[in-house]
């Protein structure tokens, strides 16, 4: 039995707010300015999707960036707080919903692309939500996933397992970091077609300074 459960994601979450807002906010994440946010977008409006649902949205960065692409954008997130910033903001909609009720919450919404950017962090809750995102589709639908690259954030063993947390690199106002759950890339494709959908493409965004990758996206094809 491991000592870390998805309900410790949730914990350090509610606990770093205020930073995670001002690190979004301000550019404080290199790699994000650099690379991976553009990345995400234009992933998703290669798609052309006239509504998007980002799961794990945070304070809403990634719903205000495709609402001002003309896409109809809902986020969802477990921690209210930051549900009420993004709400601020004042451009999208967002709801304060778990991973574990996201169908009785929202079911009845359909989506063109389901996304979710660096927010599949569980393991349970993730297993589970990999099950339910067929449902917000009408017919055909695409679920896309952006990540840390296993191959290059894998510090100890190349195998599936939970990891302590770490705020290496962030302002000293973070506390407690989440644990989180690893998967090889094997695993994430697994999981795309153990559940039914094909993968459509697999990318791995380059940091222009580094040379390697800064994530992996993968996008799920669901065919109805
Ligand atoms: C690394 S942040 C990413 C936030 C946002 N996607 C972004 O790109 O800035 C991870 C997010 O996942 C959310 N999250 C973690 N577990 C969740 C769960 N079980 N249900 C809903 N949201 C969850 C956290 O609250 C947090 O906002």
């Amino acid at each position: 039995m491991s000592k870390y459960s998805d309900q410790d994601i949730i914990h350090s979450w509610k606990k770093n707010v205020a930073p995670w807002v001002k690190a979004v906010r301000e550019g404080e994440i290199a790699s994000r300015r650099l690379v991976t946010n553009q990345a995400i977008v234009e992933v998703i409006l290669q798609h052309q999707p006239k509504s998007v649902l980002d799961l794990g949205c945070g304070e809403g960065w990634l719903v205000r960036e495709l609402e001002q692409s003309g896409v109809t954008s809902w986020g969802v997130d477990v921690i209210p707080e930051f549900i009420a910033v993004a709400q601020q903001a004042g451009i999208g909609r967002f709801a304060n919903i778990a991973y574990e009720n996201l169908i009785p919450a929202l079911g009845h919404e359909k989506f063109d692309v389901v996304v979710s950017n660096f927010s599949l962090l569980g393991k349970e809750s993730v297993d589970h939500l990999f099950q339910q995102i067929p449902l917000f589709f009408e017919a055909k639908g695409y679920f896309i996933v952006q990540t840390l690259h296993p191959k290059f954030c894998a510090e100890e063993k190349y195998e599936n397992g939970w990891r302590a947390g770490s705020w290496k690199g962030f302002s000293e106002k973070f506390c407690d970091p989440a644990p989180w759950y690893f998967r090889t890339l094997a695993t994430w494709k697994t999981l795309f077609l153990e559940h039914g959908f094909a993968i459509d493409k697999i990318r791995e965004p380059l940091n222009p300074q580094t040379q390697k990758p800064a994530s992996v996206i993968l996008v799920g094809e669901w065919l109805g």
